[in-house]
């Protein structure tokens, strides 16, 4: 972040405190932050008693074997019958679960009753196929209820998935299989993109011919393209549709795995990030229960996630259902079939808490205010924002635009290894700043520590730590104990580091700036610089590449790539084009460079250590700094000079 964006924050004195009549009812109340800090582990112990469990816990945290935690110890539970079996016992079964909207115009609501039948006749067809518990199954799907039905029903029967973005490249996809050796993957033939099918099942084909580890592959037709069909092949309504709908859901360890979700490191290799069942779902639900205040019984919400990212994990999927909630699930785009689709889908459903990311507000600040001016947006009570820092400007305009100057923000800090929400007002007692998480949630450790990782005090920056183990946190890397605690454990062992630079104000509140890693945030989406390298780099026409993360107004960062080609190859027309297109094939289109820059040298230090502070330096226009440590230092005029004629993306 500049210094100027920083002391803009820093300026920042606005304080909005929630509505009196929400404070009055909401479901989180100010005296939580004393009770959690009386008795933390008492305070959990009693969220996770909104839980059924079938064996009561015997202890509440062992922590014994730092890093690696246990919640809930002897605990069982099954997730799934959690989320939705318990809400049919008590009488809920004719409650709508999903309202489900298609790109096309398609709707169709699922009760609980119906998601009950569904997911368990998934979770027979998943045992007819062989899938047995602790097998992984991967899941490359678009929204649509299926996507949530096989995710319930890998959880009933114990069987971790691992949920790949369906806008993930074919060799992206391989590679996550490859890791987890998944021995089942669930897609659907295509899905509904911009008013076009885009069909899925290629990529999974070329992914699946080349993972060994994979036996059988289960297709949900949803668009009704032509797909290639294999033996290994078979179609969700030939199988899921003749099974039985009962379904006796075993009781798991509460350390039993429930997911991995694979997320950019440092390193061109992703980390499968693993959450276990009952600290997991003891958390998700109740921070979807405090922090979205959600009531059951009026509250329509919407989470405008994709069950890709670890937002749909917690916040579509496993906190909300586990809170009986009814929701609203989207397929496609915001912009179709016209720029208002999101606030049409809201007047409609009548939605009442609305969670999105910033990328997503600014782009509707662009498209201007005429659009959500159009429509009746007077049933929004709550409004939420996640993935990357908020600018005051979105802010304020997210705040009277869309929630009509009355409805709390809560802005939520976390992360794919956290699991769930760690920073962020509670909506009925924070006095919010517009731009700022605020503070640790009751229960959690946080704090903004120095290089010695002492902790400073307010009016300070420095690095964003967790000081206490919370329920929710992942339980490690899939196969790679060491690369877990080098990674988050080893720079302060007494703290997890989050990668994130923080800055505490006069008053305490956290401000979070942003990574201070190789770890680039695109529209909310975690990119390592190193895996887009490695992606250019094993192009033939490509010799060495350095990408930096430049700041965007739009989408957070951009990407940009500096390219030195090999001896014999022109810098003719149409190779940034072919290096983008080549990176979308490697990792997907989210990761293609929003500019590539062709250069002769790069700026290294005397011990070849690429400077991509300088880098950043020139994909950000600014002057450039200290270059003295260079074994070059003449390098980076002609690495300057050569930026105008960069190849904005087309
Ligand atoms: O840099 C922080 C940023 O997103 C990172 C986590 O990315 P991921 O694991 O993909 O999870 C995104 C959704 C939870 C963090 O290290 N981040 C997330 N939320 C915020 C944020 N930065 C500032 N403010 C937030 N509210």
């Amino acid at each position: 972040m500049s210094d100027e964006a920083l002391s803009n924050l820093l300026r920042e004195d606005r304080l909005f405190p929630p509505p009196p009549e929400f404070a009055a009812r909401a479901n989180a109340k100010g005296s939580m932050y004393d009770e959690a800090s009386a008795d933390r582990l008492g305070f959990w112990a009693e969220q996770a008693h909104h839980l059924h469990w079938d064996a009561p816990f015997t202890e509440v945290l062992d922590w014994s074997n730092a890093p690696f935690a246990k919640w809930f110890v002897g605990g069982k539970l099954n997730v799934a019958y959690n989320c939705v079996d318990r809400h049919v016992e008590s009488g809920h079964g004719s409650q709508v679960a999903l309202r489900f909207e298609g790109e096309p115009g398609d709707r169709r609501d699922v009760t609980y009753n119906e998601l009950m039948n569904d997911v368990c006749k998934a979770a027979n067809a998943l045992i007819e196929l062989g899938v047995k518990g602790g097998d992984r199954v991967a899941i490359y799907m678009p929204m649509i209820p299926e996507a949530i039905v096989a995710m319930l029903a890998c959880a009933r029967i114990g069987a971790p998935h691992s949920v790949v973005f369906a806008g993930f490249s074919a060799e992206a996809l391989r590679s996550r299989i490859e890791d987890a050796q998944a021995t089942l993957v669930i897609t659907a033939d295509g899905q509904n993109r911009r008013g076009s099918v885009m069909p899925l099942k290629p990529a999974v084909d070329e992914a699946v011919d080349a993972s060994p580890s994979v036996q059988r592959v289960l297709v949900v037709r949803r668009t009704g393209n032509e797909v290639p069909w294999h033996d290994r092949d078979v179609w969700w309504h030939d199988i899921v549709d003749r099974q039985s709908s009962s379904h006796t859901p075993e009781a798991f360890d509460s350390e039993h795995p429930l997911f991995i979700l694979y997320t950019s490191g440092t390193t061109g290799k992703p980390k499968g990030i693993l959450h276990t069942s009952g600290g997991y779902l003891t958390q998700a639900s109740f921070t979807h229960r405090s922090v979205f205040d959600l009531k059951p019984d009026s509250d329509i919400y919407w989470c405008t996630a994709d069950i890709g990212w670890v937002t749909g994990h917690s916040y579509i999927v496993y906190g909300p259902l586990a809170n009986r909630v009814t929701q609203v699930v989207y397929e496609g785009t915001p912009d179709t079939p016209a720029k208002d689709r999101f606030w049409d889908i809201i007047e409609r459903h009548r939605v009442t808490i609305f969670y999105t990311a910033p990328t997503a507000i600014r782009t509707f600040m662009k498209w201007g205010d005429e659009l959500p001016g159009k429509h009746d947006l007077t049933s929004l009570r709550l409004l939420g924002s996640v993935g990357e820092p908020i600018n005051p400007e979105a802010w304020i305009w997210y705040r009277d635009t869309i929630g009509g100057g009355h409805c709390p923000i809560v802005d939520t800090w976390w992360q794919t290894e956290t699991g769930a929400i760690m920073i962020s007002p509670l909506p009925g007692v924070t006095a919010c700043k517009p731009g700022s998480a605020m503070r640790p949630l009751p229960g959690i450790g946080a704090a903004v520590v120095n290089d010695a990782g002492t902790p400073l005090g307010n009016g300070n920056g420095g690095y964003l730590v967790l000081t206490e183990p919370w329920p929710s946190m992942l339980r490690g890397i899939w196969g790679d104990d060491q690369r877990y605690i080098d990674t988050y454990w080893s720079r302060w062992p007494q703290y997890y580091f989050a990668g994130d630079g923080a800055k505490l104000d006069e008053d305490g509140a956290i401000w979070v700036l942003g990574r201070v890693d190789d770890v680039m945030n695109v529209s909310g989406h975690r990119i390592s610089t190193t895996e887009v390298e490695s992606a250019l780099v094993s192009h033939p026409k490509v010799a060495e590449a350095a990408v930096v993360g430049a700041s965007d107004e739009m989408t957070g960062q951009g990407i940009v790539a500096f390219v030195i080609l090999r001896g014999g190859v022109d810098d003719g027309e149409g190779l940034a084009k072919e290096f983008r297109a080549h990176v979308a094939k490697e990792i997907g289109p989210i990761a293609k460079p929003r500019q590539i820059l062709i250069v002769q040298e790069l700026p290294k230090t005397r011990s070849g250590k690429i400077m991509r502070r300088l880098l950043r330096d020139v994909a950000e226009n600014r002057n450039l700094g200290d270059v003295t440590t260079l074994a070059d230092p003449t390098v980076m005029n002609l690495i300057a000079g050569g930026m105008s004629t960069a190849q904005p993306e087309d």
